[in-house]
């Protein structure tokens, strides 16, 4: 689970302050499928770059699995990342000269495996993206969208507890962003948290929550898992409620509730 509370991060370009992160508070849940959408310019790379632990905001806090991250140092903030993130960028960033196994077993090396769980865990990994028959290609001799479920099955391979995509079919097709979504929503089903970051609100609604921003602030989000699990419990459906008080009439948020 991961609690992001008040992030701030302002940059100075030739005397103009601009706030990319204007007070963001976020908490997802394990198992949850979370889109981030919002124009360019809204801040979503920048909130990216602080959930996998690449930046460190002006104010606010991060507690990933009850760890709190910007109190780390840089060497503990490396492992984490190895450990608990795996990252999907749009621009697939696959080592040219490696085969499609050779760039999925790469990680795992840092991570420390040996040879006998690379090889397990590279083979499980492609066969779950469908490339199975793939395996000696080097990213020239794919597709685009095979090169993007390359990507996938590298972060895959770690076993991350969150999956972090950034545009992960800006540079697809509509065909490979499919299989890709496809992936994505089969991987949520298969029990990974997955947020992802996009522009394109017909590839965020494929997700199963949606969190718009807008200059660097949270403007609308479609509610957490928790939330959601709650709502769906009451036999409300998938109708979700409108209001605070709507949930609080079709389900026990209270204490006793929660423990049952
Ligand atoms: N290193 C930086 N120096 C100055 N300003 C920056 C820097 N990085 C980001 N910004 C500004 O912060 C704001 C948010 O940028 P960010 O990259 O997070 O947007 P984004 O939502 O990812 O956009 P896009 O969809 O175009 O990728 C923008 O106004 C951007 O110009
Ligand atoms: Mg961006």
């Amino acid at each position: 689970m991961i609690i992001l509370k008040d992030l701030r991060k302002t940059y100075s370009l030739g005397g103009e302050d601009v706030h990319a992160l204007d007070g963001i508070s976020l908490t997802v849940y394990d198992h949850e499928f979370v889109a981030i959408v919002g124009a360019s310019g809204s801040g979503k790379s920048t909130l990216m770059n602080m959930i996998g632990c690449l930046d460190t905001p002006d104010e606010g806090s991060y507690i990933i699995d009850g760890e709190d991250v910007f109190s780390m140092s840089e060497k503990q903030l490396a492992i984490l990342r190895n450990r608990k993130i795996g990252f999907i960028f749009q621009q697939f960033n696959l080592l040219p000269k490696m085969t499609a196994w050779e760039n999925v077993e790469l990680p795992l090396i840092y991570q420390g495996l040996p040879a006998a769980e690379r090889k397990r865990r590279v083979e499980e990994a492609l066969a779950r993206v469908g490339l199975a028959g793939r395996m000696h290609h080097r990213p020239s001799q794919l597709s685009g969208g095979q090169q993007q479920r390359v990507a996938v099955a590298r972060a895959l391979a770690t076993k991350p507890s969150l999956l972090l995509a950034d545009e992960p079919t800006g540079n697809l097709d509509s065909k490979s962003t499919g299989d890709i979504m496809a992936l994505l929503k089969e991987l949520h089903g298969q029990g990974n948290t997955i947020i992802l970051i996009t522009h394109d609100d017909d590839v965020a609604r494929q997700a199963q929550r949606q969190v718009r921003i807008m200059d660097g602030r949270i403007v609308a989000d479609s509610g957490d898992g928790f939330t959601k699990a709650a709502a769906a419990g009451s036999g409300s459906g998938d109708v979700f409620p409108e209001t605070a008080e709507d949930l609080r009439q079709s389900v026990d948020l209270s204490d006793e509730g929660r423990r049952t």
